[in-house]
């Protein structure tokens, strides 16, 4: 009996994810080793636009990519992942370019893997940073209490955020971010466990948000008008949580990554800032210390 041959892998349909998805990815990112991650994932999945391919074996996805839009002059780009089963067969490649083709022309920007970036380069991606992940508990340091003492020996008072510090922390977040975060500020006070905002003369001056991913609490976004003020936020937010902390600093933010360092979190693994698009990534880079996760940019 005739069988029709199967598809080739690189012609299966690309089709939009929405939250009835959640399971299936969850369950990629377990089959790539990450963690599954259901709540980011319904997080990604309503304010961002997710792409997949489902699996010809039909044993759910064989690869998903996601995409947060911050209007004209941004997009992030994440989640590219491909089953192990289905490796190395060009699917990342396909989905990555009918992706680029579906943002018409917007600059893009992502946190690369090792594994993902050879192909992000191939594609015309440069690189113009690197990340460092850190986790573990948060010994306390000589910035302990409340409010925190920084090193400098001033005082930094944060507290959580109140229904309308909303507008003030979109203000300082788009002078930090470079672009409109609106639609993914407001969803934090449901994702997270708490937002912990900083204030100096009634002025807000920093917001950080702490969510869980499996057995750890994530700090971010953290957005800080410097490292005292981004010190604070993370100690203040480690004390309301039993769990380890995790958080993906860039690079250039040596001194917070040193003053971590001394108070116990280790390096977990790095990842590289890339664009496209665009000659460097918009806003202000010294006081953005912490994206809210990798997938937003
Ligand atoms: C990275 C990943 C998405 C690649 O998917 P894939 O479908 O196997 O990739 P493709 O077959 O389209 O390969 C595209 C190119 O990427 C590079 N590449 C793919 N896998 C690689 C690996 N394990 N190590 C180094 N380079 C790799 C190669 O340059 C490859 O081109 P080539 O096969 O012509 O040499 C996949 O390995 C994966 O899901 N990894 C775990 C999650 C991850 O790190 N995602 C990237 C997030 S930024």
């Amino acid at each position: 009996m005739h069988r029709p041959s199967p598809r080739p892998l690189v012609d299966l349909p690309i089709r939009r994810l929405n939250r009835g998805d959640l399971v299936t990815c969850a369950d990629l990112c377990e089959d790539r080793g990450w963690p599954r991650d259901e709540h980011r994932w319904g997080l990604l999945l309503s304010a961002g636009t997710g792409y997949g391919i489902d699996a010809p074996d039909g044993r759910g996805l064989a690869a998903t990519c996601l995409t947060m839009s911050y209007g004209p002059g941004l997009t992030a780009v994440g989640m590219l992942l491909v089953a192990g089963r289905y490796a190395r067969q060009g699917i990342a490649r396909r989905l990555m370019r009918h992706v680029m083709e579906a943002e018409e022309g917007a600059p893009l920007a992502l946190y690369a893997t090792e594994q993902g970036q050879p192909l992000y380069e191939d594609l015309g991606f440069s690189a113009v940073g690197r990340a460092e992940r850190v986790g573990g508990r948060l010994a306390a340091g000589n910035c302990g209490g409340s409010p925190s003492v920084a090193s400098s020996g001033s005082s930094v008072a944060t507290r959580p955020a109140a229904a309308d510090d909303l507008q003030a922390m979109v203000r300082l977040d788009l002078t930090a971010f470079g672009a409109d975060r609106t639609h993914l500020l407001a969803r934090l006070p449901a994702f997270s466990d708490r937002l912990q905002v900083a204030e100096e003369h009634g002025e807000l001056v920093g917001y950080a948000a702490l969510w869980p991913s499996g057995s750890t609490a994530v700090v971010g976004p953290l957005i800080a008008r410097d490292t005292d003020v981004a010190q604070a936020l993370i100690t203040d937010l480690a004390a309301t949580t039993d769990r380890p902390l995790r958080l993906d600093v860039e690079d250039r933010h040596k001194e917070l990554l040193g003053r971590l360092a001394e108070r116990g979190l280790e390096s977990v693994s790095r990842t590289t800032v890339m664009i496209y698009g665009i000659p460097d990534l918009p806003g202000d880079a010294l006081r953005r210390f912490a994206p809210l996760t990798l997938a937003t940019g």
